[in-house]
C-alpha cells in the first residue's frame, strides 16, 4: 500500500501519471509496504497471459529480490523512475522509505534501476542527475549509492510518523535497523536471482 498523503496526478503526455504528496512526507518516512492484496505472481504466469494482460505487467509490475512479479493494487504501480529518487527500498525488506524529505505536491518516485527491471530504457526525470539511459546493471552499479541515501534516514525511522506501519512485514527487524542494532544489508540483496547471475556473467 502507498501513503495516504498522496494522490495521482497527470505529469505530461509522454510520462502519463504519476504519484504527488498531498502533505510534507519527512525523511524516514515508509512510503510504501507490500500488503496481502497485492498480487504476486512467478515469472512463469506470464507465458499463460494474453499479450495484452502481459503489457500492463510489463509496464505495472515489479520483479522483487525473490524473482517475484509484484503487481501493486492501489497506485503505489503509479510510481514514476526519477534519477535522483526520493524513495528507496532498504536490503531485504519489502518496504520503500523517503530517503529526504518530500513536501506538499513533490512528486515521489523511486528508481526503476532497484526493480530488477530486465531492459535499458530513456529516462525522461528531467533531474540534473539524470542518468539519460537506465539499464539493468545500474543495480550493481549504484548500490553503494543508494545504500548511503537509506542509510542516512534510517535513524529517522522511529521519529516520524508511519501511517504504514502495521503493513510492514518485518517490523521488529525495521526498528533495529532504525535503532541501530541490526546493520543494513545493502540494497544488492534486492537484485534478483536472474540479474545476479547475468552480473557476475558480464
Ligand atoms: C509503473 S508505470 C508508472 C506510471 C505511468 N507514468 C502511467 O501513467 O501509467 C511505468 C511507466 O511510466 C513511464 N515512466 C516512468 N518513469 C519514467 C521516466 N523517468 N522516464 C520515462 N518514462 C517513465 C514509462 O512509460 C514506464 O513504462
Ligand atoms: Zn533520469
Amino acid at each position: 500500500m502507498f501513503h495516504p498523503h498522496t494522490e495521482l496526478r497527470f505529469v505530461s503526455e509522454s510520462i502519463g501519471y504519476g504519484v504527488f504528496a498531498t502533505r510534507d512526507i519527512p525523511a524516514g518516512t515508509v512510503t510504501w509496504a507490500l500488503d496481502a492484496l497485492d498480487q504476486v505472481f512467478p515469472p512463469s504466469a506470464l507465458e499463460a497471459m494474453s499479450p495484452m494482460l502481459r503489457a500492463v505487467m510489463d509496464k505495472y509490475s515489479f520483479t522483487d529480490r525473490r524473482g517475484k512479479l509484484i503487481l501493486c493494487w492501489d497506485h503505489a504501480r503509479f510510481v514514476n523512475h526519477c534519477c535522483d529518487a526520493n524513495c528507496l527500498s532498504p536490503g531485504g525488506f519489502d518496504v520503500e522509505v523517503a530517503v529526504r524529505d518530500i513536501r506538499a505536491g513533490e512528486q515521489l518516485t523511486d528508481d526503476y534501476g532497484t526493480l530488477n527491471i530486465d531492459h535499458a530504457f530513456d529516462c525522461l526525470c528531467g533531474s540534473p542527475r539524470c542518468r539519460g539511459r537506465v539499464r539493468p546493471e545500474d543495480a550493481s552499479n549504484l548500490a553503494e549509492q543508494w545504500d548511503r541515501s537509506v542509510r542516512e534516514v534510517l535513524p529517522r525511522l522511529a521519529t516520524v510518523a508511519q501511517p504504514l506501519w502495521e503493513l510492514v512485514g518485518e517490523p521488529e527487524a525495521l526498528k533495529a535497523l532504525a535503532a541501530g542494532r541490526m546493520p543494513m544489508q545493502s540494497t544488492r540483496v534486492n537484485v534478483a536471482p536472474r540479474l545476479r547471475v547475468s552480473a557476475k556473467a558480464g
